[in-house]
Order: C-alpha cells, then sequence, then structure tokens
C-alpha cells in the first residue's frame, strides 16, 4: 500500500486512495454542468460511473466532450440511462449495484421556478423523494445531493451559517429546503443518512451560456466574446460568493467517501468564503478575456432588480472544512482564468 503524503489534504488523500480502488457511482444530473463534470472526474479517476439525465435542462455535447477528455479505457467504464427522476422505476434501475451517489438532477433557476413552479416542484420535490426512497433501498453507501444557498432566503446575516435560515423567497428555493427536510426524515424514520451541499453559485466549463435561465458568468462572458451589451440587474452591488466547479466537486467527492459518523446527516456551505459584487465581477470577466486576446469596450447597461433573487450571498465555509476536510483550491479570479479557455473556445465556435 502507497503511504500518503505527509501534510497532504483530506482531498489529496481521498484522491490517492481512489486512483488505487475502484468504486461504483451513481451521477443524476450527468448531462448538464456540476453532474458532466463530476462524471469528468471520476472517470479520470477509474471510477465507474452510472448516469441518469433526461435531458431537460443538459446536453449530449456535454457527455461528448467528457468522452473526448478520458481515455477509452475510461470511458468504457460509464453507463448512460436516459430516464427521469419523477419516475422510480428509473431511479430504482440507476441505483443498481451502486455505492455513492451523488444527485444533481433537479431544475435550477429562481427565474424558471416563477414562470413555471408546477414543473420545478415535480421535479426537485418528487424526483429527489424517489431518488432517497430509490437509494435506501438499494442500500448506497452514501447519498450526497445539491442543496441551494437560495435555502438562506431572506435572512440577512452574513456570512451564512448552515443552521440560521430565512424564508424562501422562490418556488426554487422551496423545494430545495423540502430535500432538506426529506433528507432528514429519512435519517429520522429510516436511519437512511444523507448529506446536503448547499452551493453558492458554482460556475465552470460546460455551464449553459445561452438561455434566459443562463447564469451570469457563462451568460455574460458569452454576449462579451460575441460583442454584446451586459445587462445588470439592479445597481450591481449585488454580490455572490461564486464558486469555482473543481472545489464543489472536491466538495462531493469528501462528502460522498466520509466515514466520520458526525459529518452524516449534515447540510454544508459550498462555497469559497468571499463574495463579489456584480459590478467587480464585471470588471473581472474583461479583464481575464483581455488576458485571452479579446477586448470589451462597451459599458454595462443596469436595470430593474430581478424578483426572487437575494442581496448578498457569502458563506461560512468552516463546518465543511472542519468535518469534510473542504478546502476550496480555486478563488474567483482562479476560477474564471480556468474556465476563460473553454468560454473562448465555445465563442469561437459559433
Ligand atoms: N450551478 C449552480 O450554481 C447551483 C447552485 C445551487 C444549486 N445547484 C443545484 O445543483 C444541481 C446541478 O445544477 P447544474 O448547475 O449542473 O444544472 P444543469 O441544469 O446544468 O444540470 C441539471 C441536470 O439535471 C437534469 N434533469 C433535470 N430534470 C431531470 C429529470 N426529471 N430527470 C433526470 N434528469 C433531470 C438536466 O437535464 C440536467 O442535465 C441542481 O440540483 C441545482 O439545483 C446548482
Amino acid at each position: 500500500m502507497t503511504a500518503s503524503i505527509p501534510n497532504s489534504t483530506a482531498y489529496e488523500q481521498l484522491l490517492e486512495r481512489l486512483a488505487r480502488e475502484r468504486h461504483t457511482w451513481l451521477v443524476t444530473g450527468v448531462a448538464g454542468f456540476i453532474g458532466s463534470n463530476l462524471l469528468e472526474t471520476l472517470l479520470k479517476l477509474d471510477q465507474q460511473v452510472v448516469g441518469l439525465d433526461n435531458f431537460a435542462t443538459g446536453h449530449q455535447r456535454n457527455l461528448d466532450e467528457v468522452r473526448t477528455l478520458v481515455t477509452t479505457d475510461q470511458w468504457a467504464q460509464f453507463t448512460f440511462i436516459e430516464g427521469d427522476i419523477r419516475k422510480l422505476e428509473d431511479c430504482r434501475r440507476a441505483c443498481e449495484g451502486v455505492e455513492y451517489v451523488l444527485h444533481e438532477a433537479a431544475l435550477g433557476s429562481v427565474p424558471r421556478s416563477l414562470a413555471d413552479p408546477i414543473t420545478t416542484n415535480s421535479t426537485n420535490i418528487d424526483g429527489f423523494l424517489n431518488m432517497l426512497v430509490a437509494a435506501r433501498d438499494a442500500e448506497v453507501k452514501s447519498f450526497t445531493y445539491a442543496a441551494s444557498s437560495s435555502t438562506y432566503g431572506d435572512h440577512p446575516a452574513l456570512p451564512k451559517v448552515e443552521d440560521v435560515i430565512g424564508k424562501p423567497l422562490s418556488p426554487y428555493a422551496v423545494t430545495k429546503f423540502v430535500n432538506e427536510l426529506y433528507a432528514d426524515v429519512f435519517a429520522r424514520s429510516y436511519g437512511f443518512k444523507s448529506i446536503g451541499l448547499r452551493y453558492f453559485n458554482v460556475f465552470g466549463s460546460r455551464q449553459a451560456p445561452a438561455g434566459p435561465y443562463a447564469a451570469v458568468i457563462p451568460k455574460w462572458t458569452a454576449a462579451m466574446i460575441a460583442g454584446e451589451e451586459i445587462f445588470i440587474n439592479g445597481d450591481g452591488e449585488t454580490s455572490r460568493d461564486f464558486c469555482f466547479i473543481a472545489n464543489a466537486i472536491q466538495a462531493n467527492l469528501l462528502a460522498a467517501t466520509t466515514t466520520r459518523v458526525e459529518a452524516k446527516n449534515q447540510i454544508y456551505n459550498v462555497a469559497v468564503g468571499d463574495r463579489t459584487t456584480l459590478n467587480e465581477l464585471f470588471q473581472a470577466l474583461v479583464v481575464e478575456l483581455a488576458n485571452n486576446g479579446i477586448s470589451y469596450g462597451k459599458r454595462p447597461l443596469y436595470r430593474e432588480f430581478r424578483d426572487g433573487d437575494v442581496r448578498h450571498s457569502l458563506a461560512n465555509i468552516n463546518k465543511a472544512s472542519s468535518l469534510l476536510g473542504y478546502e476550496p483550491l480555486f478563488k474567483i479570479r482562479e476560477g474564471i482564468n480556468a474556465a476563460m479557455p473553454w468560454y473562448v473556445l465555445l465563442g469561437n465556435r459559433k
């Protein structure tokens, strides 16, 4: 057995261990942004992965891209199931023989949930419950799911600490909070302990830049590359704790494999612990685009605040650090720097 590097982080030790041991993982929402990045990381670690997706917001092109980034042998370890988490039988099929579940499938976006609360509800709540039941019955080793910082709702305190939440500000936030309640009840009622990761504005490659519900970083970057106007909702002083995808992947792998009893049946903030205003984000993107040979000279246009948006978001990440050994390796600038070549490539393909 190889000894772990002295003073290496919990994540480095985990990566070393996974490189020696093959496990079976289920990633739901595998054709989406976070799911396809989890897939890429797991395959590169020679893990076996089952993926479930119905392509509601995910894309075949994300899976195709991952295929180009791994070896043929690694790709052969991936089984894709086209299915819907709103169907219990699809969830059961996906959970068969799986050790670790990373449940990412959901309909994201606050505005989408305001426009169509019924579909968001059925996917995010019925679908979540189906996945819990299927994973419990399949006796998986762990169940880690995508929760959301939107659960902090109208609570004004900053930074956000896991057990101090307010009232939800959107149907989407309600669904993500209900996920946490169901997860807790499954621990109490059936001894099925899961871990919820409250993501704070995750960004990186394969995050959809187009469409009415696109997230701010890919949307703005694509618009800037195309030389289009940038619209800022509100005065630009709205702030977010932007979290690069590599940090979110780290949190998932640490959470899924933890053996610490006190770390289970818990909710964790997944962020950096650093906040950036939209005005600062705009400037950072201009600078990073310039570093990639693209100059953007337009000023942003300010318009109304958007319904359902929280004003400020900043995480306290002490809980994930102390119980899971989570140490985000990328701050926003480093993340934008790492993701920019992907945005530029995408922009050039158009
Ligand atoms: N990206 C973020 O900043 C962020 C922040 C907080 C929470 N989250 C949560 O993280 C998870 C992943 O988000 P993402 O940004 O990768 O979004 P995404 O839209 O790129 O991925 C979600 C995936 O789930 C799939 N899906 C949707 N409904 C489904 C269904 N009924 N059956 C099977 N698959 C279905 C979609 O097709 C898509 O591939 C979601 O649960 C989201 O709510 C994301």
